[in-house]
């Protein structure tokens, strides 16, 4: 499974480059509104640290503004993924920018069928948002499981990123299912390196040494 870092910030996207464990980036709107930047700059920045897929989303409803908008975005940078909101206008600009090569990330997306029709659509990427559907009390991981087996069946050449992931279980269940992706937050990256008696046994490790040493 790749792991994606899903933020906009610079910082956070230059340790975990450094740690050595991520494929790629996953940004948002609100991502990057926090981030108090200029976009396009922004977007540089992060193409020049992860040589990886970097999603990077379009904010028009219609699907000639998101067509547009995907166009000038995919000419950033070979690594660009355009993300395009899971309605019908989406769909549209999908199919349309697959056969012109734009390689798309259809988001916001929250059922099995959704998903079925962005692979139809030709979508290169689709996050179905898990944490968001175990927020309202539903079981966002039985989607993954369900889409894994649906498009293994039929042959999708469509990746699945997992997305909206709250904590490292998540991770976990994520790998179990055989999904292509997880795009992960940087305080769960960091959560996944910690176990106390890794710290424990390090620490009597040191100690140990130092009667070599004397
Ligand atoms: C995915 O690409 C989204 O950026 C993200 O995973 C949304 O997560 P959230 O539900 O924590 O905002």
């Amino acid at each position: 499974m790749k792991i994606f870092i899903d933020t906009a910030n610079l910082d956070e996207i230059r340790k975990a480059n450094e740690w050595g464990v991520i494929d790629g980036v996953t940004t948002n709107p609100s991502l990057v509104a926090k981030e108090q930047r200029d976009f396009k700059e922004l977007v540089r920045e992060i193409v020049s640290i992860v040589d990886g897929p970097i999603s990077v989303e379009v904010i028009s409803t219609d699907s000639e503004g998101m067509v547009e908008e995907a166009l000038d975005m995919s000419n950033w940078s070979e690594n660009i993924v355009v993300k395009i909101p899971m309605i019908s206008e989406g769909l549209k600009a999908v199919k349309i920018l697959n056969k012109k090569g734009v390689k798309t990330n259809v988001t916001l997306v929250f059922s099995v069928n959704q998903a079925l029709l962005a692979a139809k659509a030709g979508a290169t990427y689709v996050s179905p948002f898990i944490g968001r559907l175990d927020d309202i009390g539903h079981d966002g991981m039985q989607i993954i499981h369900d889409l894994v087996q649906i498009y293994k069946l039929y042959d999708f050449k469509t990746e699945i990123i997992v997305a909206s992931i709250r904590h490292p279980l998540h991770v976990i269940e994520s790998a179990k299912t055989g999904a292509h992706v997880a795009t992960i937050p940087f305080g769960v990256i960091e959560k996944m390196f910690k176990h106390p008696l890794t710290d424990i046994g390090l620490e009597k490790f040191l100690k140990d040494w130092q009667k070599v040493v004397e």
